[in-house]
């Protein structure tokens, strides 16, 4: 027990939680709408919207779809959208020549929104898999993911994205040495104040299901991403991965998932007070929109509940699919 303590009767914490105002002055963290990023899918076409079947509230849109749902998300004051493309698999190769292709899906995006849209930071995401034949975020060389290959790949990539526009480049492939080699690449071509937000603590993890079904993926791939994705065993690692990737030139950091990893959260923010973000999957998303529409549970106190968490667990902000509903219903108030 701490020294000032008292005990009971003189302590009765009970009195701090009688009253809602009461309970409002001693509360210890807040969720704002400065906190979210906003993770949507991108599709081909002209005025098209679609359901992800496995996250309820969760739509593909076309590009023009893409830059009004941009507005919208600036005009609720939501600091960053996050890019994620439903690729054609006709587009889908084993050199994955269409990541750096300027007029990708994900760079139209990105244009689009920066020639439309003020006062919100467009995110993408840098990794092979919406493009590779083999669903892998990496080269794969005789059934192996290589890493310095895969490497030069994702360079070009973020080059092609920091040249449409993107304010923070999200490298989520988990290949060594990438941030180095893309904070080089960047530097070099005069892009010094594009931000990197690496996935430094990724795991290999069953909650990004649903995902890989919204952006296309979960046809292709083949196997596990084990051999670069972590093991969600491990805790030390996620501290040197963090570590080496604030080292190598990133700006942020990210743990990914979100609630089942909030240890490693609370680890990485203690540790080195860098700006720390979460990332509640497509998994997380999911389990609670399904239980919610089945009423088993209430989705809209599960929503800030969770969400509470990670600014609990010494989170700067959450990407997370609720983002639009989340940040309506906080200025509802
Ligand atoms: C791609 C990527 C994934 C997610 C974000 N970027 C999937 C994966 O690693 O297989 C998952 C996001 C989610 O589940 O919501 N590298």
């Amino acid at each position: 027990m701490l020294p000032t303590q008292a005990s009971f009767p003189a302590a009765r914490p009970r009195r701090l939680r009688r009253t809602a105002p009461l309970r409002a002055l001693v509360r210890e963290t807040t969720l704002t709408v400065d906190d979210l990023i906003w993770p949507v899918f991108v599709r081909d076409g002209v005025g098209l919207r679609e359901e992800v079947p496995s996250m309820p509230g969760v739509e593909r849109r076309s590009v023009d779809l893409i830059v009004e749902a941009a507005a919208e998300a600036a005009d609720l004051g939501i600091p960053a959208i996050c890019l994620f493309p439903y690729t054609d698999p006709a587009f889908k190769t084993e050199r994955c020549e269409e990541a750096w292709n300027p007029e990708n899906l994900s760079n139209r995006a990105i244009r689009a929104i920066k020639a439309e849209v003020t006062g919100i930071a467009v995110m993408t995401d840098i990794a092979l898999d919406p493009y590779n034949i083999n669903g892998h975020d990496g080269y794969v060389v005789d059934g192996e993911i290589v890493n310095d290959e895969t490497v030069e790949a994702l360079v070009k990539m973020a080059l092609a994205q920091a040249e449409a526009g993107a304010d923070i480049l999200g490298p989520s492939d988990m290949m060594d040495g990438r941030i180095g080699a893309i904070r080089t690449a960047l530097e070099a071509a005069g892009k010094k104040d594009v931000t990197i937000m690496s996935y430094a603590a990724k795991y290999a993890s069953a909650f990004y299901g649903p995902f890989r079904d919204a952006v296309g993926a979960s046809g292709a791939l083949k196997g596990d991403k084990k051999t670069y994705q972590m093991n969600p065993a491990n805790s030390d690692e996620a501290i040197r991965l963090v570590a080496r990737d604030l080292a190598e030139g990133a700006d942020m950091v990210m743990v990914k998932p979100g609630l089942p990893y909030l240890d490693i959260c609370t680890r990485v923010k203690e540790t080195f007070g860098a700006p720390t973000f979460a990332y509640q999957v497509s998994g997380e998303y999911a389990m609670i929109e399904a239980a919610a529409r089945n009423g088993w549970i209430d989705g809209e106190a599960a929503m800030l509940e969770s969400l509470t968490a990670f600014k609990r667990a010494g989170c700067d902000g959450i990407l997370t699919y609720f983002a639009p509903r989340v940040a309506g219903r906080l200025q509802a108030g």
